[in-house]
């Protein structure tokens, strides 16, 4: 319920917004560009001229065992190495050279439980925790090259186990904790893991969500999968079958608490995320060692602006995806920094949660979704109006594109109008940020991610031509290898040439997305141009959620499609034939909606589902998802004269409307 007093504030807060939309550019305030890492523009000249030099300066800040001989291997496109014959370890650069550096009591995680519970952690005890796992890893008879999964909520421990597989060379295959049992089962098969790393319950807003369990019935018998570690999180019982589950804490305390972190090659494998591209099985990216971590620690630095020594960093993100790996993990641990870690939603106990947090622990840089900006304006400009905002001094937006409203009440609200804006563009694929703007040197503008980050090399293309567009739209593509590029699609080397390096050449990297460039050269990303929706940040293949509406029982075809959504950016709706003459009613919606929580996870429910008798095909028998796309968004009607039954359009637009009538 909204007060008097609050529809008033809310009323000025919007006419000073409109005021602000007038505003084209935004200069970096003067106070941080003075003290920014990077203030002179003369950066990104330097970067082009000499992309490689540039890079080697950025690997320069990290210890390596041994050197590189070569910087870039490009002699076989699209399979680029970087820092040929170099060897190091990613969680020695994450740990043991702060520690050696003396700076081993600095806090590298406040964790904080969604109960409240507090644990500070501080570099030497993540070290010596990392350590002690990653012999216990070793114990359970992990050896380098073995994929290790790990399915954990926002737990330390996710950390410790993502730090121990890269300590001995294993790579891991983290799934987020928001996808189903059913989906970790199927990324495990695919990546053949041979231990799975997971956790009793989860923490969902006051109540604790059974995982171990959940995992059992899904997993059956998958023959690779050797071993279950369980991390005792809530305390809940669990099943644990004898010979293949161990819990996390017992392996620990009879683990050597020493294990010298593995030098490993430059291009040894890190890890593998699942994500979705065109077709119903997700892909597997696979990033490897140097170049990785070259790239998410010089974005981390600079895109950031971070001052390792003062500042408090937060990346609202989870660490099942790539942003979470990168900065939540491995960038900010590697330049040592202090960061936020949230068990919990940003809506419990209460919608003030997060500013409250940042209150807390004073925390200077925020790096969240615009999806949850768009959340807190719906909540009200009150919630955060109740805490201290002012240790704030730069934000960060990543997923998806920020739309210039929700660009510029974070802006006001949040940042208090000293805090540059980084609107970072990339992908699961890219590893690091690849375009967006360095804080103390761009002049941004609500809704683009302005220029690549220096030693990146975007171009728009022309849909047809393949020309490079100076102004207008076209296809997003980076025309130069970079260090933390994939390396391949695991075990899928022919998808990953057919899927990013087909329709340019071998050298140019198809990023799928659409984009326009404007008379500045500034790149606005529009969306993506294959059948993967964005759902408030969260990445889904149209055909992936068709398979899992598909297994419902009484359904006998689907068709998905996203929808513009206030809330999340992107809506999935599917439109879907029910078996024979079997009527859907509220029952078979909710029963829709359970298989897909249950084959892929909640986040993937379709928000609205709409009967049809037929799907619209040509006469080949493909279904036109443009002509769903324009009956879901209420436009007028393309060509349908292909149509093998032009009349199934007359009786969707009837259903749709009618469904519009019911939801107002
Ligand atoms: C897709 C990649 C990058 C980590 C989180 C998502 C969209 C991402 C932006 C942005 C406009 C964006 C693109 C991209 N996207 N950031 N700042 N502006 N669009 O990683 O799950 O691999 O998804 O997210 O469409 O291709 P992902």
């Amino acid at each position: 319920m909204s007060t008097e007093a609050d529809a008033v504030s809310g009323a000025e807060l919007d006419a000073e917004l409109a005021e602000l939309l007038d505003v084209e550019t935004f200069e970096p305030p003067a106070g941080f560009r003075e003290q920014a890492l990077l203030k002179d523009p003369a950066v990104y000249e330097q970067a082009a001229s000499d992309p490689q030099a540039w890079w080697v300066a950025q690997a320069e800040e990290l210890d390596w065992f041994q050197k590189w001989n070569r910087v870039l291997d490009d002699d076989d496109p699209p399979f680029y190495k970087w820092f040929v014959g170099g060897s190091l370890n990613v969680s020695y650069n994450c740990l043991d050279r702060h520690v050696i550096a003396g700076l081993g009591d600095r806090v590298a995680l406040h964790w904080r439980g969604e109960d409240g519970q507090e644990r500070d952690i501080a570099y030497a005890e993540l070290l010596a925790e990392v350590e002690r796992f990653a012999s216990a890893l070793k114990d359970l008879g992990v050896q380098k090259g073995d994929v290790v999964g790990i399915y954990l909520p926002m737990i330390p421990e996710v950390v410790v186990a993502m730090l121990a597989c890269a300590r001995i060379g294993a790579p891991h295959n983290v799934v987020f904790g928001g996808f189903s049992a059913e989906a970790v089962r199927e990324r495990m098969e695919f990546s053949q893991a041979k231990v799975l790393i997971t956790v009793d319950g989860a923490a969902r807003k006051g109540k604790t969500a059974p995982v171990k369990d959940r995992v059992d019935e899904a997993m059956g018998d998958l023959a690779s999968l050797e071993k279950i570690v369980v991390v005792k999180s809530k305390g809940i019982p669990c099943q644990m079958r004898e010979g293949r589950d161990v819990y996390y804490e017992d392996i620990l305390a009879a683990a050597d608490p020493a294990c010298p972190a593995e030098p490993l090659d430059a291009e040894h494998p890190l890890y593998i995320l699942y994500t979705s591209g065109s077709t119903a099985k997700p892909k597997g990216i696979l990033h490897t060692t140097g170049g990785y971590l070259t790239g998410v620690s010089a974005t981390h630095r600079y895109v950031f602006d971070l001052k390792a020594e003062s500042d408090v960093y937060w990346c609202a993100a989870d660490v099942g995806w790539v942003t979470g790996h990168s900065y939540i993990v491995y960038g900010p641990l590697c330049n040592g920094a202090t960061s936020v870690m949230w068990e919990g939603a940003p809506d419990y106990p209460n919608k003030g949660i997060w500013w409250e947090i940042v209150e807390r622990y004073g925390v200077t840089i925020l790096y969240c979704a615009p999806t949850a900006i768009r959340a807190c304006i719906k909540w009200g400009a009150e919630w955060p109006g109740k805490h201290d905002l002012q240790s704030l001094r730069l934000l960060g937006s990543v997923g998806e594109p920020i739309n210039p409203k929700a660009w510029l009440w974070y802006h006001k609200v949040i940042g208090g109008e000293r805090c540059p804006i980084v609107d970072t563009w990339w992908q699961t694929e890219t590893g690091a940020i690849m375009i967006t703007p360095l804080p103390g040197i761009t002049a941004t503008k609500p809704g683009s991610a302005t220029q690549p980050f220096p030693g990146v090399f975007a171009e728009v293309l022309d849909e047809s031509t393949g020309e490079p567009v100076e102004e207008g739209q076209g296809l997003l593509v980076l025309t130069h290898p970079w260090p933390s590029m994939l390396r391949t699609l695991y075990k899928e080397e022919e998808r990953f040439i057919e899927t990013y390096f087909k329709r340019f050449g071998r050298d140019i990297y198809l990023v799928g997305d659409a984009a326009r460039r404007d008379r500045d050269g500034y790149i606005w990303v529009i969306g993506r141009i294959d059948d993967v929706v964005n759902v408030s940040g969260h990445r889904l293949s149209t055909a992936e959620v068709e398979s899992a509406i598909v297994a419902h029982a009484e359904v006998a075809e689907a068709a998905v499609i996203g929808q513009h959504d206030e809330d999340t950016g992107q809506a999935i709706v599917a439109f879907v034939t029910l078996q024979g003459d079997i009527q859907g009613d509220d029952g078979t919606v909710e029963g829709i909606r359970e298989t897909v929580s249950g084959r892929i996870g909640k986040f993937a429910r379709p928000k609205r589902i709409i009967w049809t008798g037929d799907l619209p095909k040509t006469r080949s028998g493909k279904i036109m998802r443009r002509l769903l796309r324009d009956i879901a968004e209420g436009r007028a009607l393309g060509d349908v004269t292909t149509l093998r039954d032009p009349a199934v359009m007359q009786q969707l637009e009837d259903q749709v409307k009618e469904l519009r009538a019911e939801e107002e």
